[in-house]
């Protein structure tokens, strides 16, 4: 028995500009924030920096060869914006011409782009000037977001404007382990504003450009708050995370403002309420075709006897609660594998965003992969996460949530941000002394998968 997916769902994988890209000083590219955090001593594991990563910008057309081997009718990748615009709002040529070139090749092997904007990488002099903690942001980004839709929009439909603005905007400015490094709560929060607002905006002006097909959409990140213990002070626990977690960007994105509580519960920070202008979250709600979802793992929350202790997750200004460790079986990164999780998550997603449908944006696993003598990639774990993630999403679409895409993470082993090279989220293996690229038993499962257009029942 196998489990069917509906026709029409759309298959693919994805990845992100600095995680594969390499060729930081290439045809003009500017520095990103990402090339500074880089270079701080114990930053990223092992020393590692974007360079050379996949070296992608060299080698594109090898991975978009993988991607039509493989039989992926989509690839998700994100445009670097400090090669688009390498000082934040100047264009340089030879930069955007990469992007041509990719969409083209792509098109030629009829796989779908779609395209993110933002995944992570602002250009350094944008962060000289605050960054996402400056609302001129707001400004820079939509003019950049304008320069790639103008010049791709006739053969690109699918825009994503922002991935995972929790990352970006809670460890880049909050917990300082992401770039640009800052730990200041509240610098978070105005950060987090910013970003739903630069959303918003872009959404609305790209919209007005239109473009044929095109659609419209943000991609964020949850993890699902598990309360062990069913009892009021646990499910109080979980709900306050779910709030600064799972509902922050999302719930002003379907113009449901900022959730309940949360105003009040980072009210002591004194910093988001005062960045809040008026029509803002008009602008945050401008409306989306669809909603993608992030998913790797859920959270354990507990909650702390004395209310005012603050908490040990990575989110601004919530106390009172504690984040249990993972319970196994982990993957590498020390991320429990919790299929179940995802069902539950899409469901509820299915029903907060109405009619707006969902697509899988990322998944996946990571585990210390070996090429074998015999060349091959015996990843008999990230087959089995795989598996059992996918029928997580077709047991939320057989209980009715609209899913209508899923696109593994990653094509590639890459740069996993602050893990540097030492966590192997791809289907395909990459040796990075000689980047060499081999197909791993994952990549094949999955690509009959997608052939099949059904995953085999556990
Ligand atoms: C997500 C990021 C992606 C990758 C995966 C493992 O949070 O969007 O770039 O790092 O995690």
């Amino acid at each position: 028995m196998e489990h069917v997916f509906p026709s029409d769902f759309l298959w693919g994988a994805a990845t992100a500009a600095y995680q594969i890209e390499g060729a930081v000083a290439e045809d003009g590219r500017g520095s990103s924030i990402w090339d500074t955090f880089a270079a701080v001593p114990g930053a990223i594991v092992g020393g590692a920096t974007g360079e050379p990563a996949c070296d992608h910008f060299r080698r594109y057309r090898e991975d978009v060869a993988l991607l039509d081997e493989l039989g992926l009718p989509a690839y998700r990748f994100s445009t670097a914006w400090p090669r688009v615009m390498p000082d934040g709002r100047t264009v340089e040529p030879r930069g955007l011409a990469f992007y041509d070139k990719l969409v083209d090749d792509l098109l030629d092997r009829g796989i779908r782009p779609l395209v993110t904007l933002y995944h992570w990488d602002l250009p350094q002099a944008l962060q000289d000037r605050g960054g996402w903690c400056d609302r001129d942001i707001v400004r820079r980004f939509t003019d950049y977001a304008c320069v790639v839709h103008d010049r791709l929009s006739d053969r690109v439909a699918e825009w994503t404007t922002l991935n995972e603005p929790f990352c970006s905007a809670f460890l880049g400015y909050g917990v300082g382990v992401h770039a640009p490094g800052l730990r200041d709560d509240g610098a978070a929060l105005v950060a987090a504003h910013h970003h739903l607002l630069a959303h918003g905006t872009a959404t609305r002006v790209l919209r007005e450009r239109g473009g044929p097909g095109h659609r419209l959409s943000i991609v964020l990140n949850f993890s699902p708050a598990l309360a062990d213990v069913d009892d009021d002070a646990h499910r109080d626990a979980a709900r306050r995370f779910d709030v600064l977690q799972n509902l922050f960007f999302l719930d002003p994105v379907l113009g449901r403002g900022y959730p309940d509580g949360l105003l009040a519960d980072v009210a002591h920070l004194g910093a988001l309420e005062p960045a809040i202008r008026d029509g803002d979250l008009a602008t945050a709600a401008t409306p989306v075709d669809w909603i993608g979802v992030n998913y790797y793992a859920p959270t354990r929350v507990v909650p702390l006897a004395d209310p005012a202790t603050p908490s040990n997750c990575p989110l601004p200004g919530l106390r009172g609660m504690d984040v249990l460790p993972p319970r196994g079986p982990l993957t590498s990164i020390g991320w429990e594998q919790h299929p179940e999780s995802l069902t539950d998550l899409l469901v509820w997603l299915g029903n907060r965003c109405g009619d707006i449908p969902l697509v899988v944006a990322e998944n996946g696993a990571a585990f210390a992969d070996v090429v074998d003598p015999d060349g091959r990639v015996r990843d008999v774990r990230r087959v089995r996460y795989l598996a059992s993630h996918l029928r997580a999403v077709h047991a939320a679409i057989g209980r009715g949530a609209d899913v209508r895409g899923y696109l593994a993470w990653s094509l590639l082993d890459n740069f996993e941000w602050s893990f540097g090279y030492t966590q192997r989220f791809g289907l395909v293996h990459v040796d990075f002394a000689t980047q060499r690229r081999t197909v791993k038993d994952s990549g094949r499962f999955y690509a009959q998968v997608v052939a099949d257009n059904a995953v085999p029942a556990g």
